[in-house]
């Protein structure tokens, strides 16, 4: 039997094309949508990251101001800038690359961004808003894998969901959009009792652990879909993912690459929920 490969890096393209054709109509009202994306130290994998959402606001025409603050910034300095920014009416989303250093008080910072601009949907407003289903953004990782589901017919309703990590990145979020969408959803992280088990039983399962290649055959049951988030760096300088390819693809329906799966959408929700945040705050009507 052969699988079906997800491939985020393909329906990422087509939608940054027609979020570029967005872009245009907006600016055809006089309308830019801005990103300010916060680097804080030197972390070379958030830096990569950085660089990366640059790169694809350029492409489909956001404008993105990057803030590189050294590794003993004050707590203090970052909130003061974020309040500049929640005030910018050029700045429609503010991104704070995680992690950051550890001095520095993760939670605070987050809440420090004002919720309509939170295109990352960390903040707990946003946080909250998701959890009873009323959510404007939805965070990042989580929202795109589920578009690379919808886009290739995949519906998660009635299915039996399991997710590997418990995340406020992306394991929790992607309980809960898959819980509003009619999944019965497990939840499984690093204390979870007979793991191979539970995962067995998954018709979709989702692996957002952070351990090169732990998912291997033993944990996929014949004909599930399954969803790799894992980036983890190999000793040769490349990306392998928290699933075994080569052996879990010869059991799988359908499989995410790594890379090229999930990585891609992420990428393209934040753009996503950009120009959302700019429609919402210039209170503009596309359509
Ligand atoms: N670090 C790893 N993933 C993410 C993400 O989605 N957003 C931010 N801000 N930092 C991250």
């Amino acid at each position: 039997m052969g699988y079906k490969l997800l491939n985020g890096k393909d329906l990422a393209k087509r939608m940054k094309e027609e979020m570029s054709a967005e872009v245009a109509k907006l600016a055809e009202k006089g309308v830019v949508p801005g990103l300010a994306v916060i680097i804080v130290g030197n972390d070379p994998a958030s830096r990569i990251y950085v660089n990366s959402k640059k790169r694809d606001c350029a492409e489909v025409g956001i404008k993105s101001f990057e803030y590189a603050l050294p590794e003993d910034t004050k707590e203090e300095q970052l909130l003061e800038l974020i309040d500049v920014l929640n005030e910018d009416e050029n700045v429609d989303g503010i991104l704070v690359q995680l992690p950051i250093p550890k001095h520095l008080d993760e939670q605070k910072v987050i809440r420090r961004i004002n919720p309509s601009k939170d295109v990352d949907a960390f903040h707990p407003y946003n946080v909250g808003e998701l959890m009873i289903g009323n959510h404007i953004f939805a965070p990042c990782t989580p929202a795109g894998i589920m578009e690379l589901l919808k886009d290739a017919g995949l519906s998660v309703e009635g299915k039996n969901c399991v997710i590997v990590g418990r995340s406020n990145i992306v394991g929790k979020p992607m309980s809960m959009l898959m819980l509003h969408a009619n999944a019965t959803v497990t939840i499984c992280h690093s204390k979870t009792q007979n793991l191979k088990d539970i995962c067995k039983h998954a018709d979709i399962l989702v692996a957002a652990i952070g351990r090169a290649e732990f998912i291997t055959k033993e944990y996929v049951k014949e004909g599930a879909i399954v969803i790799d988030v894992g980036i983890n760096r190999t000793e040769d300088g490349g990306m392998t993912g928290d699933v075994d390819f080569d052996e879990v693809s010869k059991i799988a329906s359908a499989i995410t690459p790594v890379p090229g799966g999930v990585g891609p959408m992420t990428r393209a929700m934040l753009l996503k929920n950009t120009i959302k945040a700019c429609i919402m705050h210039k209170n503009i009507c596309l359509s």
